[in-house]
């Protein structure tokens, strides 16, 4: 059993004893160290806006919006599933198969559950296309959750760049088994710029990676 798998018998084990949140959706490592990134955001008074690439119904954006309420917050996604461009370079990559079914959602379905939707700006279709426009902004916190090779590699080519010094990018599913293009995109970003990252034992085995302070 690899280590993602071990975090996600725990906690299914823990939901069915507590009979209250599915288990996918309680995932406690992974709020709890965006809530101590967000506390060191504060803490040093580091600028810049949040964004999430892969919010789907918005289980973390929800997260995020709370830990950031003064923030300005880029929500990407197609809100259709992935992208068939993707698919095809993920399939061709031999990385997945690209099949997992993310249509069910919609803007007005996560906008209706942020606790400061006011901070919202949702930015719907196919990341990187959707960044058009946002070259001038800077950020203190992403979250990249896309599953797929290309939009992880887009994410961290469009983001690290206007990541204030101090700021922290979430890369989900670092050690998922279902997507080897995640960690192949971090590790092939890690080979052209000085970057590390800090893996944490959350259900998609997350890596951490934060800008030096400068
Ligand atoms: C695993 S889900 C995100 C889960 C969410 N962050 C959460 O915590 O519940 C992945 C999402 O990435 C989106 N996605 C993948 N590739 C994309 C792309 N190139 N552009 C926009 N959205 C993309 C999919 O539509 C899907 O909703």
């Amino acid at each position: 059993m690899n280590r993602q798998n071990r975090y996600v018998v725990e906690a299914h084990a823990y939901t069915q004893r507590s009979k209250k949140l599915e288990w996918n959706r309680l995932d406690l490592v992974r709020r709890a160290t965006l809530d101590l990134a967000a506390e060191e955001i504060d803490r040093h008074q580091i600028l810049g806006e949040i964004a999430e690439v892969g919010v789907f119904q918005g289980d973390f954006a929800v997260d995020l919006n709370r830990v950031f309420p003064h923030r300005k917050f880029f929500l990407f996604d197609t809100f259709s599933g992935f992208h068939q461009n993707d698919i095809e370079k993920e399939q061709k990559r031999g990385f997945s198969d690209g099949k997992q079914d993310f249509s069910q959602t919609s803007v007005d379905l996560v906008k209706g559950r942020l606790l400061f939707p006011h901070q919202a700006q949702f930015r719907p279709g196919y990341f990187p296309q959707t960044a058009l426009g946002l070259e001038n902004e800077n950020f203190c916190f992403v979250s990249l959750d896309t599953d797929l090779y290309d939009p992880i590699i887009e994410g961290l080519r469009f983001f690290y760049p206007r990541l204030s010094p101090g700021g922290f990018i979430f890369v989900h599913d670092f050690h998922n088994d279902q997507y080897p293009g995640v960690r192949a995109a971090v590790e092939e970003y890690a080979l052209e710029n000085p970057i590390s990252y800090l893996p944490i034992p959350d259900i998609g085995g997350s890596v951490v990676i934060r800008k030096p302070m400068g």
